[in-house]
């Protein structure tokens, strides 16, 4: 048996699990009238709502009790003043302070993050002013991303997330329109080239190991096209890379002026926060970045000072675990409301599951408690006409997320009361006489909440979940920084 299915605090979870196994969320919400202020958490325009999760008063504590009994606020210090709590591969996880949250035990890094910052926003600037342009002197419409798995999606969904939605020839502030290219079927970036001008496009070549297949097979096309066309002087102005492999990005031939650095230590699918989130910059402007940024700080300030009981983190991390461990719930579906936020699943997916995908314990031992959870998802009014239907009458038990940004406007507030109406619908289920119409209910899920899709919030949001797999992490005594079962290229039956 594990020390973790040991602890006093498990033991009383599981308990409180046998005591609880048939209440139901009506039955929580009738006993408990202030459950819905009382199970609500807010950090500044972001809002956690728990009232969906089969939680309760002594629920909550016990899954506090265990959070000290593991010892997570030392975990969580860990993480955060730069110790290597990647510990399969020894070394630190840096991604808070790639983003400006100072980490005491790596004072040099930010020297060096804050330079490079500094080359990426100074870059981008130069692009989208026009300073800096393409062979034939024209400006760059077009940036195409060629990356993938963490050197895609957080940039992605930012980039989407921040831009205008009327971004289409290049805006007159010159900010150019974002592709992203991940695929190794070829047929993906044929698709791209075949409406691109070669002479107003660009490339980014991004890849933490500059050795990722998909990624220098698109490069390698993408340079054969441009040079076709515009010659082989045209690469050194057409192509940039990100990578914490210089030597490699030289070794393809990039331009050392256009190499922007990253370091080992920053995790590839938390790596957003620097020179790999390039496309965003170019896109959405290095000012919008930084407020970016400051949000994910003040996240990383919370989660280290906050007190257990009102951490934003910490909670979401210790719902997943009571739903997972407990409640036996392997899967959970996201769904943000607001098209802004289309990536957000995909992002979640391997966020979490490279993350959290493991079972060997610190020591090597098998853990004797389920991990992770399969995350998937998709915009809420698209489930509607799609999956809604396993959701609410399904046999399948699943958590989720609802995800949405409160604004102003009748379309808005319409999607809004829609992603209300399904929050109440995961509690009550629907009664009916005929059992075909009938569906049954309580469905956990949390609702999150932002006041405005503001580059702040957005930066909160990503470093709150980015936290949250942490304190699970942290709890189950797994390493949430590798990923040893990527490679399937050389397996053998
Ligand atoms: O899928 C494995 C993985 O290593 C991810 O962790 C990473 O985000 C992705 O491949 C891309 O890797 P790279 O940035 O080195 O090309």
């Amino acid at each position: 048996m594990s020390a973790l299915t040991q602890t006093p605090a498990w033991r009383r979870l599981a308990d409180l699990y046998e005591r609880r196994r048939h209440d139901t969320l009506v039955a929580r919400f009738r006993d408990d009238p202030g459950r819905e202020r009382r199970f609500r958490y807010r950090l500044d325009g972001l809002e956690l709502d728990l009232s969906g999760q089969r939680l309760d008063a002594e629920v909550l504590h016990a899954l506090l009790a265990l959070a000290r009994q593991r010892k997570l606020k030392t975990a969580i210090r860990a993480l955060l003043t730069g110790e290597r709590v990647n510990f399969t591969e020894r070394r630190a996880a840096l991604h808070a302070a790639a983003r400006g949250t100072p980490a005491a035990r790596v004072p040099d890094f930010h020297r060096r993050l804050r330079r490079e910052r500094e080359r990426t926003y100074a870059y981008a600037h130069a692009v989208r002013s026009g300073a800096v342009r393409g062979q034939t002197g024209r400006r760059f419409s077009d940036v195409v991303n060629l990356g993938i798995g963490g050197s895609e999606w957080g940039t992605r969904l930012v980039t989407h997330a921040l831009e205008s939605p009327t971004l289409r020839k290049g805006t007159p502030n010159g900010a150019p329109r974002v592709h992203f290219v991940s695929g190794l079927d070829p047929a993906e970036l044929k698709r791209l080239l075949a409406v691109a001008d070669p002479e107003r496009t660009l490339f980014l070549v991004c890849s933490k190991s500059f050795t990722t297949a998909e990624t220098l097979l698109n490069a390698a096309a993408a340079r054969d096209w441009l040079t076709h066309r515009l010659g082989k002087p045209a690469f050194r102005r057409h192509f940039a890379g990100v990578s914490a492999e210089p030597g490699r990005m030289r070794a393809f031939g990039l331009a050392p002026a256009r190499c922007f650095r990253i370091w080992p230590s920053i995790g590839g699918r938390y790596s957003l926060w620097s020179a790999m989130g390039l496309a965003a910059v170019l896109s959405c402007g290095p000012e919008a970045f930084e407020r970016m940024l400051e949000g994910a700080q003040r996240m990383d300030r919370h989660f280290r000072n906050a007190p257990l009981v009102a951490n934003l983190p910490v909670l979401l991390g210790l719902t997943d675990i009571w739903n997972i461990d407990f409640l036996g719930i392997a899967s959970r579906v996201i769904l943000p409301q607001d098209d802004r936020l289309r990536d957000l699943p995909a992002y979640l997916m391997q966020l979490e599951m490279e993350s959290l995908g493991k079972t060997a314990t610190r020591d090597g031992l098998q853990a004797d408690y389920p991990t992770g959870q399969a995350v998937w998802g998709d915009l809420g009014y698209r489930a509607r006409h799609s999956f809604l239907q396993f959701l609410h009458q399904g046999s399948g038990a699943f958590a989720a997320d609802l995800a949405i940004v409160e604004g102003v406007g009748k379309e808005r507030q319409a999607m809004n009361h829609r992603i209300s109406a399904l929050s109440r619908l995961f509690v009550g289920g629907r009664k009916n006489r005929d059992p075909h119409r009938r569906y049954p209910g309580n469905r956990p899920h949390s609702v999150l909440r932002l006041r405005r899709l503001t580059p702040r919030l957005l930066g909160m949001l990503l470093a709150l979940y980015e936290h949250k797999v942490y304190v699970q992490s942290a709890i189950w005594d797994i390493d949430a920084f590798d990923q040893h079962a990527v490679d399937f290229d050389n397996a053998r039956r």
